[in-house]
């Protein structure tokens, strides 16, 4: 069932949009936030349901649920939830009336999540929200735990009777937040666990990089011109770079990350979902499985690590105290709840190949790190020389073309291309040709996570990890991973904080006789 939007309380009104069906309202639902009083609900998770809100995304019957260990009961919950979004929304402090309308949905269940009786009274609450909010069964499941108890969540739901099987009135979905397991072995049997209670078209796997606007838009720029794709491949491609670089240090999550480490925890999926879609062939639709078909097969193309060669297609750093943006910074040993000694690295750089048709000997050069010298996030095409220079003195350097998508901060499209410099003599320079969302479309991109959820309340799983890809990814780090884990590295720190990486970094491209691009 579809509902019709409420008018009038839109925060955008976007004269571009109009006369699109940019409105896709949601089922009537019940949404379940398990560890619904840590930092990402607050953070992002509950601005992004009232944004969803505000944007009249949300059906007219819905409840959220937050269940959580802490002791709280629905007014503590609804206080709290109205601080996080004066906090965090991007509409700002939440006004009324519409918070008190808002409000009346929010209410709270307290239990651990091995706790039968704590699913029981989920249970009754979904129920009594049903009858009370008109949300029809509908039910879609959260976990935004720490990723130990997504195995406990879900065999809880089964046993009170909330999984899909035992809901024939509604249907039954679960988002999953990342990190899905630590390696291939743990990934595999956490997706045991899950796939006993859900079949995977009712499993929703987050990566919050692909709720970004810009990522959807390289698709977008992919297949809804003509002018790009017929030089989307080796013949006119000489190497792609796609960088995840960061400012910020491990902040208050030292204990996960010194586990985790950038290889887990940014390449082997927001980078690689990255490299499949501006590798992937064109979809046979805009279906959510065609497009996650040919990503797949992009995943399955990768040619694998080989062990001998881990030194030179790949590289590791961890930070050193510096500065950022003028201030100083501690280094990552001194971060809290990071070992002393730790060999965890805060940068990782891979080369990799596609060993397909059209990719053939192009090399995609991935990097992420913390505490880089700027935020940015960017894919960059750079494409083969000129043939035959004609133009341009012996001083003119001929830059490669090269398109750049920016993902964030700056969120847009820029290609560069050499063009002559005004005067009497052919001077050739090279400039750059901009796109720019917030200049060109006038509005400011929504959250990944405000996309992300309203899509998985319709049943869109396009931008959601299907779990061969997830397998696939895993297995494509795991020799890496092995090999970082077992032996350490003698030069960490090896970067300072505020710097472009670790100078490993630099010598694995150097080899090629390439370049990185400065952060
Ligand atoms: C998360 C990682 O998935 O992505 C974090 O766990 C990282 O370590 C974050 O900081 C980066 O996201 P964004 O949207 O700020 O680029």
């Amino acid at each position: 069932m579809t509902t019709t939007a409420r008018p009038g309380d839109g925060v955008t009104a976007n004269p571009l949009r109009k006369g699109l069906a940019t409105n896709r309202i949601a089922d009537p639902c019940n949404v379940v936030f398990f560890g619904a009083t840590g930092d990402l609900m607050a953070r992002m998770l509950m601005p992004a349901m009232w944004n969803l809100r505000l944007e009249d995304i949300l059906p007219a019957s819905y409840g959220i649920v937050g269940y959580s260990r802490s002791d709280d009961d629905d007014d503590k919950f609804r206080d709290e939830m109205h601080k996080s979004i004066d906090e965090f929304s991007r509409s700002g402090p939440a006004k009324e009336p519409l918070w008190s309308d808002f409000a009346k949905h929010l209410s709270y269940v307290s239990g651990t999540f091995d706790d039968t009786n704590g699913f029981h009274k989920l249970r009754q609450r979904l129920e009594r929200n049903d009858k009370e909010l008109g949300t029809g069964g509908n039910r879609l499941f959260y976990l935004s735990t720490p990723p130990s108890v997504f195995a406990q969540i879900v065999e809880q739901l089964d046993k009170a009777g909330l999984g899909p099987k035992d809901s024939p009135a509604g249907w039954t979905r679960i988002i999953i937040e990342k990190p899905f397991g630590t390696d291939l072995d743990s990934a595999r049997a956490l997706q045991a666990e899950v796939s006993k209670v859900f079949e995977e078209k009712h499993v929703y796997r987050i990566d919050h990089y692909l709720g970004k606007e810009p990522v959807q838009d390289i698709m977008a720029l992919r297949f809804a011109n003509v002018i790009f794709e017929p030089l989307w491949n080796r013949r006119y491609v000489d190497s792609v770079q796609i960088t995840a670089a960061e400012t910020v240090g491990v902040e208050l999550r030292g204990g996960y990350y010194d586990n985790a480490g950038a290889l887990r925890d940014m390449i082997q999926n927001h980078v690689m979902n990255l490299l499949a879609l501006v590798a992937m062939e064109p979809p046979v639709s805009a279906a959510a499985d065609a497009i996650r078909d040919e990503k797949y097969k992009v995943l399955c193309a990768l040619r694998p690590f080989e062990r001998g060669r881990l030194s030179l297609d790949a590289a590791r750093g961890q930070y050193d105290a510096g500065s950022i943006g003028g201030k100083p910074v501690p280094g990552y040993r001194e971060e809290p709840d990071v070992r002393p000694d730790s060999n965890t690295e805060t940068y990782a750089a891979v080369k990799l190949l596609i060993d397909n048709w059209r990719w053939a000997d192009v090399p995609f050069y991935l990097r992420s790190g913390k505490r880089l010298t700027h935020k940015t996030s960017e894919i960059a095409i750079r494409f083969k020389p000129i043939p035959h220079r004609l133009f341009g003195d012996v001083g003119d350097t001929l830059e490669n073309n090269t398109l750049v998508m920016k993902i964030q901060p700056e969120e847009g499209v820029s290609l560069r291309f050499n063009a002559k410099v005004p005067g009497p003599k052919m001077h050739i320079r090279s400039v750059s040709m901009d796109f720019n969302y917030g200049t060109g479309f006038g509005v400011v991109s929504a959250p990944a996570y405000e996309r992300l959820i309203g899509d998985a309340m319709r049943g869109d799983a396009t931008l959601f990890t299907r779990w061969d890809a997830v397998e696939h990814a895993w297995e494509q780090v795991m020799p890496l991973l092995e090999r970082w884990l077992d032996t350490a590295d003698e030069s960490f720190p090896n970067y300072h904080a505020g710097s472009q990486g670790p100078p490993s970094a630099d010598r694995m491209l150097a080899m090629d006789g390439r370049e990185w691009r400065k952060i």
